[in-house]
């Protein structure tokens, strides 16, 4: 058979959710949904729809025909599709921090596992997607939804997915410029105090159970961070001013959105406040000259999976 089709739908991710760098990770109900046609024949066709249509590259250095290429190298099956047709219709805001690249891997990773009939198994997945992205905290929310907790033990990623006993929305505050990752880890210092270890542990400890138990007078206490937000606040234009309006008007706690620049507050559904929330961060970003847009989210239950429709 000389081609094969398959659509994919990819949750948009919150890296970090405070205290977790690098750790910790949440798939929202935003997504980015990829159909991929391997053909053995070489050459390449890409239509893009939504986000990035204007600047992504759409030649062999595209990140998803690059995870697809992972993946067939691993398969052992590169030889025999050499070339294919890539549609997306992306809805996840381009490096804002909500897990734009994290998503384009993982739509390739998953899309060319199901066409080589599924050799690898999600876990293996997350250690393609880990070792192509870097770090754990976008790729695995985005491959088994939830919210995540990541470690890298002896090279190997691993995800612990769950679903918080309480239920919340997130709404991102989402400035209209864009902050490479690379940028945003630059400004960060190599070594931190025994002091702010200990404030992030205790912090990233609090969230996760508190998540667990649905216990919201902690919850309310565990979004701070001292490891990576205190540094790249001069990224991002009034950063503790969204913070604190966020939480005047109702939110649970505030934090930056992976490395950002968007700026993701954390509600509890039944406060009925997303809405308010969502126009007092934009306010506040103004009054501090940044354009940006409100875009209330769930959580992603699922992850990345197959569309049939
Ligand atoms: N944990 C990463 C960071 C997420 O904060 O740099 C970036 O996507």
């Amino acid at each position: 058979m000389g081609e094969r089709s398959i659509r994919v739908r990819v949750p948009g991710t919150s890296a970090n959710c405070g205290p977790g760098f690098d750790t910790l990770g949440i798939a929202c109900t935003i997504y980015n949904e990829l159909e991929l046609t391997l053909r053995e024949r070489p050459g390449l066709e890409f239509f893009v729809d939504g986000e990035g249509g204007d600047n992504i590259p759409l030649d062999d250095r595209n990140i998803v025909w690059r995870s697809v290429r992972y993946l067939l190298e691993r398969a052992g099956m590169a030889e025999k599709f050499q070339g294919g047709v890539i549609r997306m219709k992306n809805d996840v805001p381009l490096s804002r921090g909500l897990g734009s690249s994290a998503a384009a891997i993982v739509a390739g990773l998953k899309a060319a596992n199901v066409l080589v009939d599924n050799v690898f198994n999600r876990r293996e997945l997350l250690q393609f997607a880990t070792k192509i992205e870097g770090h754990p905290d976008n790729v695995a929310p985005a491959i088994f939804g939830g919210f995540t907790v990541n470690i890298v033990s002896r090279g190997r990623a691993q995800c612990f997915s769950f679903l918080p006993k309480l239920r919340l929305n997130m709404v991102a505050a989402v400035p209209d410029f864009q902050l490479s990752t690379r940028m945003a880890r630059e400004v960060l210092p190599e070594k931190v105090s025994r002091q702010d270890a200990i404030f992030n542990i205790g912090r990233a400890s609090l969230l996760v159970a508190a998540l667990c138990k649905g216990n919201e007078y902690f919850l309310r206490q565990s979004f701070e961070d001292a490891l990576h937000q205190p540094y790249r606040a001069e990224l991002v234009p009034g950063m503790m001013e969204v913070f604190s309006a966020a939480r005047a008007a109702g939110a649970l706690g505030a934090a930056l959105s992976g490395a950002g620049p968007c700026l993701m507050a954390y509600v509890l559904e039944r406060d009925r406040c997303a809405g308010g929330v969502g126009e007092a961060m934009v306010e506040a970003f103004r009054k501090n000259g940044v354009n940006a847009k409100a875009l209330v989210l769930g959580l992603d239950t699922r992850g990345a999976h197959i569309i049939n429709e």
